[in-house]
């Protein structure tokens, strides 16, 4: 495996690169928006491929590199389904698995810092992001923050994890690099209370300054969405309720980009078919799947993934390919669903 732990010592902040192996696929976890050079320095390094992009969640103290990494990488960006970000491409909830190429990391929904906090916990390890810090917890005062969930999130399901796993925090801010489940319920201050009344009233107690870049970073993080305005000022996005009318339509074929787990738990565009974002760049060239599909039959090729946001990249690297009548959905899934699209699953 190769693992690296980044930082960002403005906002004290751990970045970590995962991947299987080298030259495969990698995952990024709490990019920070000014170390987006050195990431990419990174995994060209270490001939990776950026496919997943993924905050714990909506960050007060820094402006993310979600944004970034996608508009260089065209990779995923993923939060929780609670987030209340514009648009990330994919949206988790508890129980589902962050997978890329020989690596599947448990999503484990553990609000109390915010109410869109995420850990993601692998055999070894998880990695905690402002749940729980080494020999602290993560502020519940802002950002509907919650003492009495966070609490439960690290007692009900943090602190269940075998007493080895290593523990990888999104802060630190007295050098500390990594610690164990074991370590922390031992040794964490803030754990040794005797219920969970004591831990709010401790919590709340605090009396924290805001962080420096809140007014400046919470705002910045509401809006990670590629600008799919852009694509339809184009004219390469067919609003929901009019692809509804694309149904059984002979000259036209609907494109899924998202991944089997998300089709089976939210269901698919009936007589669709699939072909996977990270196999995108093969499918649409030259000789290409998609690329033939459109060519031997003139049938438009019409994308569409969670949100939108996938089949905004896809219909541009289907324009560049030159297949000019490529179009996506916009708002994908979620927006065909609220216009009343049939879904069959
Ligand atoms: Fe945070």
């Amino acid at each position: 495996m190769i693992f690296r732990q980044l930082f960002d010592a403005v906002s004290g902040t751990y970045t970590y690169l995962l991947a299987s192996r080298r030259g495969g696929e990698a995952l990024i976890i709490d990019p920070v928006q000014e170390k987006v050079d050195r990431y990419i320095q990174l995994v060209n390094e270490l001939e990776l491929r950026l496919v997943k992009a993924v905050d714990t969640h909506l960050h007060a103290d820094h402006i993310t590199g979600l944004g970034a990494l996608r508009d260089r990488t065209q990779c995923v960006t993923v939060m929780g389904e609670q987030s209340k970000v514009d648009v990330v491409s994919m949206r988790l909830a508890e129980g589902d698995k962050l997978t890329i190429e020989g690596m599947a990391l448990d999503v484990l929904y553990t609000p109390g810092h915010t109410d869109d906090s995420y850990c993601f916990a692998m055999a070894d390890r998880v990695f905690t992001g402002d749940t729980l810090l080494i020999r602290g917890t993560g502020r519940t005062d802002f950002q509907n923050g919650d003492p009495r969930a966070q609490f439960d999130s690290i007692f009900n399901k943090l602190l269940r994890l075998p007493d080895e796993t290593l523990v990888f925090p999104a802060h630190d801010y007295k050098g500390e690099t990594v610690s164990t489940i074991g370590e922390e319920r031992s040794f964490n201050p803030r754990l040794r209370v005797k219920s969970v009344d004591e831990y709010v009233a401790l919590m709340n107690g605090l009396n924290l300054p805001n962080p420096k870049m809140m007014d400046v970073a919470v705002p910045a993080n509401m809006r990670v969405g590629l600008a799919q305005e852009e694509i339809a000022r184009r004219g390469w996005a067919i609003g929901a309720d009019e692809a509804v009318m694309l149904i059984g339509r002979a000259d036209a074929v609907l494109i899924d980009l998202r991944e089997p787990r998300e089709r089976a738990k939210h269901g698919v565009i009936p007589g669709s078919l699939h072909a996977p974002y990270p196999e995108l760049a093969a499918n649409v060239r030259s000789g290409g799947m998609l690329n033939e599909l459109a060519r031997a039959t003139g049938k438009r090729i019409v994308f569409y993934c969670a949100f939108g946001e996938r089949s905004a990249m896809a219909v541009q690297a289907a324009q560049e390919a030159g297949l000019a009548s490529a179009r996506h959905i916009q708002g994908g899934m979620d927006a065909w669903s609220k216009a009343g699209g049939p879904v069959s699953r």
